[in-house]
């Protein structure tokens, strides 16, 4: 008999189309794949969903710069964009199971379908919107959110709107979302975000308007022509239109996205009665060297070129080993090169190569492994689960030096010890297996010149091999030039 694997679906948030991946946007990605990396190890049937947000007034505007404005020179801009972003993501080794669109015919089908099931509930009312809006946001924003008159995240002044639209009963929803909250602790995570919500929820909540006048792009209301959706109500869905299966089993967002997904995601999930999501995950903000990243700072820097200069292995270990998930961080080269140079070439390359080479030489014999004692499973997993990556890599680096201390203590390259080979060769496929969630190319390579496929199982039964070819070089070195 065959038993089902666990299913776990897990999304990032949809990314503006108009813009380009920079590091913040890359980092929010690649820690998501590196979930779902480790919950495929587990062999749970994953689906992993990204995809582009593409139905706000900023895609029309900066379509509308390249002189586009019809609403097919507008998609066919999309189009060319969303191009741009599937290139950066296979570059960065981004495996993901679907991508959504918002443009898409099938996501318009489900804001429709979703939209009638809140109309029915009586959650919906026409009324007029006198206040404040945040492009950057794509929100509207309250005098009291704002710092020195200008919005907290994107510096800019809002602007001043006055409109007819449509608005969703959101108050109503606030005890219910409350009590939810209070009640799945592990709802919102980390606790201080929860916290967060908690105190915001208590503070009162004010009904939100869910579309705009008609500005010639995006979703139309079906029972007014003159009203499109407003962007939120429309991207958030892409988490039901892109999926195989509703609901999430986490949602990976970053911080200053957190409300929109912790109070007016469930508020609309509770109006169409649809099931909650298990878990909504806000990490935290890179800056560069302290600044936030912006294109008008010009320090908005392009994961392709990182790529292109070092490697994807290097970009996604230096994100995830770095910077504690959950917190902020801030983005360094000189850091990145100096973990590339002393973590992953000297210490893990180093031992790959250094072993493997020997193993070539001299051969192995099959023997008990005692060494791999030594490695901290339970803990890694542990850490791996609660998303605490740095932590998990910490542990599987002191193993590597503990592994690179046994070549030295035992003087393999003179008393070719072919068991204490065999241990040393049976460690690093343990090794290469816990790792491949972060720096997959490397995995993939060791894993094939040693004969072994990459899975859990395989990380607790022991090599059957005996003759093994020196390992290519995994990671390069790189001299850091301060440009
Ligand atoms: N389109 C909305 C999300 C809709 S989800 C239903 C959006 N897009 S975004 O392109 O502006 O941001 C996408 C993600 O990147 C967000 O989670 C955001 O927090 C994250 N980041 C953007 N800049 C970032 C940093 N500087 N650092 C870390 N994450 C960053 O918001």
């Amino acid at each position: 008999m065959t038993t089902k694997s666990k299913k776990f679906y897990v999304t990032t948030p949809i990314y503006y189309v108009n813009d380009v991946p920079h590091v913040g946007t890359a980092y929010c990605i690649v820690c998501s794949d590196i979930i779902a990396r480790w919950h495929r190890l587990l062999g749970d049937d994953v689906f992993f969903l990204t995809g582009l947000d593409e139905n706000s007034v900023k895609t029309y505007k900066a379509a509308k710069k390249f002189g586009k404005e019809t609403r097919a020179d507008i998609q066919k801009y999309t189009d060319q964009m969303a191009k741009k972003w599937q290139e950066v993501w296979k570059k960065l080794k981004i495996e993901y199971d679907g991508f959504i669109r918002t443009s898409e015919p099938r996501h318009k089908k489900v804001v429709l379908q979703f939209f009638n099931k809140v109309s029915k509930k009586g959650d919906i009312y026409k009324g007029k919107y006198k206040g404040l809006y945040c492009e950057g946001c794509e929100a509207f924003i309250t005098e009291k959110e704002l710092v020195n008159g200008l919005c907290p995240f994107h510096k800019k002044k809002p602007v001043k709107l006055e409109e007819e639209n449509y608005f969703f009963n959101l108050k109503k929803y606030r005890n219910r979302i409350l009590k939810y909250i209070e009640k799945n602790k592990n709802f919102i995570r980390p606790e201080s975000k929860r916290k967060e919500v908690i105190s915001f929820l208590k503070s009162g909540l004010k009904n939100i308007s869910i579309s705009r006048p008609d500005y010639g792009w995006g979703i139309n209301l079906p029972s007014d022509k003159n009203q499109v959706f407003w962007v939120w109500f429309d991207a958030l869905l892409n988490y039901i239109s892109g999926s195989r299966d509703w609901p999430a089993d986490l949602h990976i967002i970053g911080k200053d996205i957190l409300r929109f997904h912790a109070v007016i995601w469930p508020a609309m999930l509770f109006s169409a009665e649809y099931k909650m999501p298990r878990e909504i995950f806000a990490h935290g903000f890179l800056t560069v060297n302290g600044q936030k990243i912006s294109k008008s700072l010009g320090n908005a820097i392009s994961p392709s070129y990182l790529v292109e200069k070092y490697c994807a292995d290097s970009v996604r270990y230096y994100f995830c080993r770095n910077f504690v998930f959950g917190e902020d961080g801030d983005f360094s080269e000189k850091v990145l090169v100096e973990r590339n140079n002393n973590e992953l070439a000297n210490k893990f390359g180093n031992l790959v190569s250094r072993v493997t080479g020997l193993a070539e030489k001299i051969g192995l014999e099959k023997t008990e492994n005692k060494l791999i004692k030594k490695l901290k499973l339970e803990k890694i997993e542990k850490n791996f689960e609660s998303y605490k990556f740095d932590k998990a890599l910490n542990e599987i680096f002191a193993f590597i030096d503990i592994c690179n201390e046994y070549v030295q203590k035992n003087k393999l390259w003179e008393s070719h010890d072919k068991k204490r080979l065999y241990e040393l060769v049976d460690s690093i496929k343990a090794i290469t297996i816990l790792l491949w969630p972060v720096i997959p190319s490397a995995s993939e390579k060791i894993a094939k010149n040693l004969g072994f496929e990459i899975n859990l199982k395989n990380l607790k039964k022991s090599l059957n091999i005996r003759k093994v070819k020196k390992s290519e070089i995994l990671f390069k070195k790189i001299k850091y030039k301060n440009i």
